[in-house]
């Protein structure tokens, strides 16, 4: 695995650290066994959680999951998705740093604009552990706000959990994956009707309108090709229609002959029973 960077200045200073690890990081959805102490995570917790905070709440905490911690989650995963054996999904990394919005009370700072700070924290941590040399990427899933899960992390009742930061070592032999720049055009914008609009934004949403008439006549023209191509065939329907209701009373027989099994059973032990 790649040694994890300990001493967090880099060999040449670039006059841009921040946006060069922004743009240089990526999540890792395979990590190997090493994982930061937690000696290691204070230092990048403590740095995360100067997250802009309204009111300085610090409406967040973070909870370390190692060794059987994860097996304790894979439970809880289970019962919250009525699963019979425990999820190994916890299993796919050696440390989980479950993401925890404490929300406190506040007349001013409304429980969205809490969640918010937790997730910046979360977001801010994740960039560290990349830029530390560590495989880190942020999971979640339909038990994550489950009661089950819940229990197993002890939340109060004020708490919430955002998912979980997986967190392990950088594989080696990982091809490094470019990862497509973003075109910020269409994501910063101005208000409707502003006339100080950028030549760049008008034509953007010009051609991204006359793309989607474009993609729409397209469709149309589609599904109306559809229709003359594809007459129903009444035949193959009643054939399958037949087929279904033949499957489906095979299958009432099939009940009916084990029922009446399970009732002569039933009749022979109360006659065995002496009832
Ligand atoms: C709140 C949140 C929940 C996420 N949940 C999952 C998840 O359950 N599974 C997953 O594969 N990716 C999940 N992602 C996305 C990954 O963390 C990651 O961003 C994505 O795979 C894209 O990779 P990249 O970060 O390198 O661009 C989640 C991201 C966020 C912010």
């Amino acid at each position: 695995m790649t040694a994890p960077v300990t001493d967090l200045a880099p060999a040449t200073p670039s006059a841009h650290p921040a946006l060069d690890a922004v743009r240089a990081r990526r999540s890792w959805s395979k990590v190997t066994d090493a994982a930061p102490t937690r000696a290691e995570i204070l230092t990048l917790v403590s740095a995360a959680g100067r997250v802009a905070d309204h009111s300085s709440l610090r409406p967040w905490r973070i909870i370390e999951l190692r060794g059987d911690d994860r097996r304790v989650l894979g439970s809880a995963i289970a019962k919250a998705e009525g699963d019979d054996k425990p999820s190994t999904k916890p299993l796919r990394a050696p440390l989980l740093l479950a993401i925890v919005a404490t929300y406190r009370k506040s007349d001013k700072v409304p429980r969205w604009e809490q969640e918010a700070v937790a997730s910046g924290v979360a977001h801010a941590l994740s960039l560290l552990l990349d830029e530390a040399g560590w495989g880190v990427i942020w999971r979640t899933g339909h038990y994550t706000r489950s009661k089950a899960v819940a229990k197993a992390h002890g939340l109060a009742e004020n708490e919430e959990l955002l998912g979980w930061l997986y967190v392990g070592g950088k594989p080696e032999r990982t091809r490094p994956e470019r990862r497509k720049e973003l075109d910020a055009r269409p994501h910063l914008d101005r208000m409707p009707g502003s006339d100080a609009l950028p030549d760049e934004l008008v034509h953007w949403r010009e051609k991204s309108s006359a793309k989607k008439s474009k993609k729409s006549k397209k469709h149309a023209a589609k599904a109306s090709d559809k229709k003359v191509k594809k007459p129903t065939d009444w035949v193959a329907k009643a054939e399958k229609a037949e087929k279904k209701a033949r499957h489906a009373a095979r299958k009432a027989q099939k009940r009916a002959a084990n029922a009446e099994r399970a009732r002569t059973r039933a009749d022979l032990e109360r006659v065995t029973s002496g009832d």
